[in-house]
Formats: C-alpha cells, sequence, structure tokens
C-alpha cells in the first residue's frame, strides 16, 4: 500500500505569498440550515449544495489545485432519517452521472474514500465506474469522503499494520509516521495544505483527524449552498497571506 507520494509537498517557505494549496479540504455543512431559512425540506439543501460542489470542483481544477477533499457523507451521518439518506444516495448518484463526462474531459480522477461497503449497491457500482473511467486523470483528484469518519480510518489503518506485524511482514521499529500515513485512505498524497469548512461550526466531526496537523483552517460562516468561487478565491488569497511555521521559528 505504501507508494511514492503522486503530488509535491507545499513548501514551508515564509515569503510573503506562498505557494497555491497543493491539497485543500473541506467540510461542506450548512444544507439543512440553507433550506430552513426558506422553509423548504433539507434536501432541497443538498440538492442547491450539489450545484455548489460542481462550481468548486471547476473553479479548483480552473486555479490549478493538484487535490481537492470533499468531506459529502460521514459515519456518523449514517445517524439521520432513512428518508434524508435515501435522498443524498440519490444525489450521490445523479451527481455521479452528470460529472463524469466533465471529469474525464478535464482530467479530473476520482477517487472515494470512506468505508465504502457500507454505502448502497447501485451507488458503489456507480463510483466504480467513475474510479475506472477517470483513472487516467492527472490533472487533479478529486476525493470524496463517503460514509466518511477518521477514527474509523485511523482504526483499519491500526488493524492493518497490526496484522502485518502479527505475520511477520512488518517489524514494530518500522512503524513510523510516514508509514501511517501511508495506510490511511489518503496514502500517497501529500497533506492538506488548507482546511475549510463553511456555515461557521467551528469543529472538525471527524474528518481528516491525522493529515490536517499542520493545515490552515478557515471557517465562513455562508451556508455551502451560498458558497461561491468568489469567496473560494478569497480564502485562497488569505490562505496565501498566512505564514505557515511547522513549528519552526521565522528568520528575522
Ligand atoms: C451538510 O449539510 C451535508 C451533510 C452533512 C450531508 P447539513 O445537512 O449538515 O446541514 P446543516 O448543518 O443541518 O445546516
Ligand atoms: C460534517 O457535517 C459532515 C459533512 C459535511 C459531510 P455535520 O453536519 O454532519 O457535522 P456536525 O454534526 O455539525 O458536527
Ligand atoms: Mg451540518
Amino acid at each position: 500500500m505504501s507508494s511514492k507520494p503522486a503530488f509535491p509537498s507545499s513548501s514551508s517557505t515564509t515569503d510573503d505569498r506562498l505557494p497555491l494549496p497543493v491539497h485543500v479540504a473541506i467540510i461542506m455543512d450548512g444544507n439543512g440550515r440553507w433550506a430552513k431559512k426558506r422553509s423548504w425540506m433539507r434536501v432541497k439543501g443538498h440538492e442547491q449544495g450539489a450545484s455548489t460542489v460542481r462550481t468548486i470542483v471547476r473553479a479548483s481544477r480552473k486555479i490549478g489545485i493538484k487535490v481537492l477533499t470533499l468531506y459529502a457523507f460521514s459515519s456518523e451521518n449514517w445517524q439521520r432519517p432513512a428518508k434524508e439518506i435515501r435522498a443524498l444516495m440519490h444525489l450521490l448518484k445523479k451527481f455521479l452521472k452528470t460529472e463524469e463526462k466533465e471529469m474525464v474531459e478535464n482530467n479530473i480522477r476520482l477517487h472515494a474514500i470512506g468505508d465504502i461497503d457500507r454505502l448502497p449497491g447501485d451507488v458503489v457500482r456507480r463510483l466504480n465506474a467513475v474510479q475506472r473511467a477517470t483513472a487516467a486523470g492527472r490533472g487533479m483528484q478529486l476525493n470524496l469522503a463517503l460514509s466518511y469518519g477518521s477514527r474509523g480510518e485511523i482504526a483499519h489503518m491500526t488493524r492493518c499494520l497490526a496484522e502485518k506485524v502479527r505475520d511477520g511482514n512488518l517489524e514494530l521499529k518500522d512503524i513510523d509516521e510516514e508509514m501511517i500515513s501511508n495506510h490511511l485512505f489518503t496514502a500517497g498524497l501529500p497533506d492538506p495544505d488548507l482546511l475549510i469548512r463553511t456555515s461557521g461550526e467551528m469543529r472538525i466531526s471527524n474528518f481528516l483527524l491525522w493529515q490536517i496537523a499542520y493545515s490552515e483552517i478557515f471557517v465562513t460562516d455562508t451556508l455551502w449552498p451560498d458558497f461561491t468561487e468568489e469567496e473560494y478565491l478569497s480564502i485562497i488569497d488569505a490562505y496565501r497571506q498566512r505564514e505557515r511555521r511547522f513549528g519552526k521559528t521565522v528568520p528575522s
């Protein structure tokens, strides 16, 4: 499972303007509140949210983001009412169907991360088909976090390493940070440089706990369905003005 990174890591320069983030991760929150404000059903918010996904994927590809990870459905979201889950799965299938062609044309590779086997069979089949169809895409990798929970991911990685040790294929002393990273669903990818959460909640909600150790975090009050390309670009701009120190001192 361990592999050479497919993408370069961003540098830890203290220049005025950092380079673009290589990897952007987004907690797309606020669909329900967006609908509620209009006295609409929650699913309307999810529909509008799917349209924002399209906008942000296009914008990311356009400006040269190499990896975009979108939190679309958490392992905890399985506790929502069955009707809402059904609607979300239906929207996901529709999204995969309508976006496949554009992803192929724009050289975007789709990669699902999470406990995918828990998703309905027809969704899994469509996901696999789109992953196959876009496998050669080198322009940008779009990770869709589905049925994803970071603690579950870490437990999965631990079982994987423990099994290798038990079977004599791995020595304890060889377990280091890089090996752990290479056994997560994001193996081979750089950690997110930038984490964005919409709709104002100051929490991580079990998303990429290991990978965001040194990500720059931006929380906006904007609800996901109202999130625009313009605001996205302004956050990227603000990211580029930040100073990433990674625990070091700044040269004076
Ligand atoms: C995010 O919007 C979408 C998913 C979690 C699937 P929410 O549905 O969580 O919207 P709020 O937080 O209730 O407004
Ligand atoms: C996080 O949003 C999960 C996704 C965006 C898919 P939630 O709405 O589920 O998170 P909490 O419940 O506010 O923490
Ligand atoms: Mg929410």
